[in-house]
């Protein structure tokens, strides 16, 4: 026998007499790992002459090859018979109770969201959205904020750097713009650009997120807002304190939520309102429809004749009114979140705390979930 057939014989004998995958990786190791014996084998091909080489050169390689081969065999075979046993020995017990299971959980501020939209769409109202994204001429101009005005400071703007054609664009500092691209596309100045742009009469609700410079317990760069945009040719300021009065009482699911309207300045309404709630603030929390304090939840009021005029439609036609509701602030006062940076901190902790199930059965009283 010579000295290859020997070495393959006891391989090839140590490899079947592994018996377990420990014991076969031994094996591969003495023979294939680094200083293994057939690695050694392999190591001496570079010192033998042309001749020798070419004899003995296939027989190593052959050897090699088999022994790989061998190895691999038995290896699946190890594996298969391992898991044989484990299923043998392991049973499922149905009786022990299931491990913890991590569920997402639905954002305050989602949720507060979809608690809106389905108010106001059980009122009549329709979805638009806009871009976050948007130009001087719809967050400003358009509203009738003056280039230059003080009351453009009143927003403390995220401006984006000069685009090639000079111009700079923002992140849009509330979802008034939207009502301007609503009312272009109604009166056919903006063709297509709002899916459920609709002629006169308007009747929408625009929610998305809002930018402004500015971080305490109760103002963050980013938050949410609602508009709501409605023109026909007889609506008043007596249409927009039911329908904010009706929202706000369905939203806090009390009749005893009192609200109040106090005159207010903004260049796109005349006249202008902001809304509070009446609320109790003794005892470091705010309890809704009790108490003697208000907390100022929206501003709205009617829409600028000069703003109807801006966006292509006539003012002595059409009027209506626009209101603009803080959706984060509003959940905060709902479901008693204490400081609105905490929203937006995407700690997991406090979205298991405060968060929602995603599957909530619907609140009878209210018919929303
Ligand atoms: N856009 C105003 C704000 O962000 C709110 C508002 C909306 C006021 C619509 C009047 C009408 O402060």
């Amino acid at each position: 026998m010579t000295d290859l057939s020997k070495l393959e014989a006891d391989l090839v004998a140590a490899v079947a007499g592994a018996a377990d995958l420990a014991a076969l990786e031994a094996v591969r190791v003495a023979a294939l790992g680094k200083s293994g014996s057939v690695s050694e084998l392999l190591k001496t091909m570079g010192g033998l002459s042309p001749d020798e080489r070419r004899e003995r050169g296939p027989l190593i390689n052959g050897l090699r090859d088999r022994i790989t081969a061998a190895l691999t065999v038995r290896k699946a075979e190890l594996e298969e018979a391992a898991l044989n046993t484990k299923l043998a020995a392991e049973r499922v017990d149905l009786s022990l109770p299931a491990p913890p299971e991590r569920r997402g959980r639905v954002h305050p501020t989602m949720q507060t969201l979809d608690e809106m939209i389905a108010i106001f769409a059980d009122m009549g109202f329709g979805l638009a959205e806009g871009p976050d994204i948007e130009d001087d001429f719809h967050n400003f101009t358009a509203l009738n904020f003056p280039p230059k005005h003080p009351a453009r400071e009143m927003h403390d703007t995220f401006w984006l750097p000069e685009d090639a054609n000079g111009e700079r664009k923002l992140l849009r500092t509330h979802t008034s713009p939207v009502q301007i691209r609503v009312m272009q596309q109604a009166s056919g100045k903006l063709p297509g650009w709002i899916a459920t742009g609709q002629a006169p009469p308007i009747r929408v609700i625009v929610p998305g997120r809002v930018y402004r410079s500015d971080s305490d317990a109760t103002h963050t760069p980013m938050f949410h807002q609602l508009e709501g945009l409605v023109i026909d040719r007889a609506i008043h300021m007596g249409h927009l304190k039911w329908t904010l009065d009706a929202f706000t009482r369905r939203f806090f699911e009390s009749d005893a939520v009192v609200t109040r309207f106090r005159p207010h300045h903004f260049p796109f309404t005349e006249p202008s309102a902001e809304m509070d709630v009446q609320c109790d603030r003794s005892g470091g929390s705010v309890k809704i429809g009790e108490g003697s304090d208000w907390l100022e939840i929206l501003g709205g009021g009617m829409v600028h004749p000069k703003v109807l005029a801006n966006c292509g439609l006539d003012p002595d036609e059409w009027q209506g009114f626009a209101f603009g509701l803080g959706v984060d602030r509003l959940g905060m006062l709902k479901y008693g979140m204490p400081d609105l940076r905490d929203m937006f901190a995407a700690d997991i902790r406090w979205l298991e705390h405060w968060g929602f199930s995603a599957f909530q059965a619907p609140n009878p009283a209210t018919g929303l979930s």
